[in-house]
């Protein structure tokens, strides 16, 4: 499905919060109020891609991340599963990334379950390295890739 990349606004919140229930296991998806806290910080990015031209559902993915100075933290991913594998989640890191560089941020963290094989190939195939595993990071039992990237500094805008 074609898509553009927007920024979230507040009118998404119910379509990224059951997009984000419908991508994690029970537990592990996030409350109502721990994603709204999460979008709600002052440090917080979220890019939304959308479906072009009115098609049905609307929002497709979303990226949400928080910078701090050089520190970038990436908070979640979340892409329907009937559009994976179609570029959505690539977009929403690639515009990330450009954005995090932008604001100064150097060093991109992140932790994914050790279990989850598309994470762990996604973050892979975008550069992220794992720097060691947090045992029973999720609900105490599943373990997690600490992983990492660096970013390039951003290019100073042309004249
Ligand atoms: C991980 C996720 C965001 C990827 O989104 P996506 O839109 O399918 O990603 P893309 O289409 O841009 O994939 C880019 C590349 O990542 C790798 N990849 C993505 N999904 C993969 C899978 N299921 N198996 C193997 N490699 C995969 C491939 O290299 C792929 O390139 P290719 O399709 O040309 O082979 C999506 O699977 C998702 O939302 N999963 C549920 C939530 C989650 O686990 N998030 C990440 C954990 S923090």
């Amino acid at each position: 499905m074609e898509f553009t990349l927007r920024e979230y606004s507040p009118s998404d919140f119910d379509a990224l919060f059951e997009i984000d229930r419908a991508c994690y296991p029970r537990g592990i998806a996030y409350s109502r109020r721990m994603l709204r806290w999460y979008l709600s910080q002052r440090s917080s990015l979220c890019i939304v891609a959308q479906a072009a031209g009115g098609a049905e559902p609307a929002v497709l993915g979303f990226l949400v991340a928080h910078a701090h100075g050089a520190e970038g933290y990436i908070v979640t991913i979340d892409v329907l599963e009937a559009q994976r594998r179609s570029g959505i989640g690539t977009a929403l890191l690639q515009e990330t990334e450009r954005r995090l560089a932008k604001m100064g941020v150097r060093h991109v963290g992140l932790q994914t379950a050790t279990n989850n094989e598309a994470g762990v190939a996604f973050w892979q195939r975008h550069g992220y390295r794992s720097s060691g595993v947090t045992r029973g990071y999720y609900l105490g039992r599943i373990d997690a890739y600490e992983m990492f990237k660096e970013l390039q500094p951003a290019r100073p805008a042309t004249a």
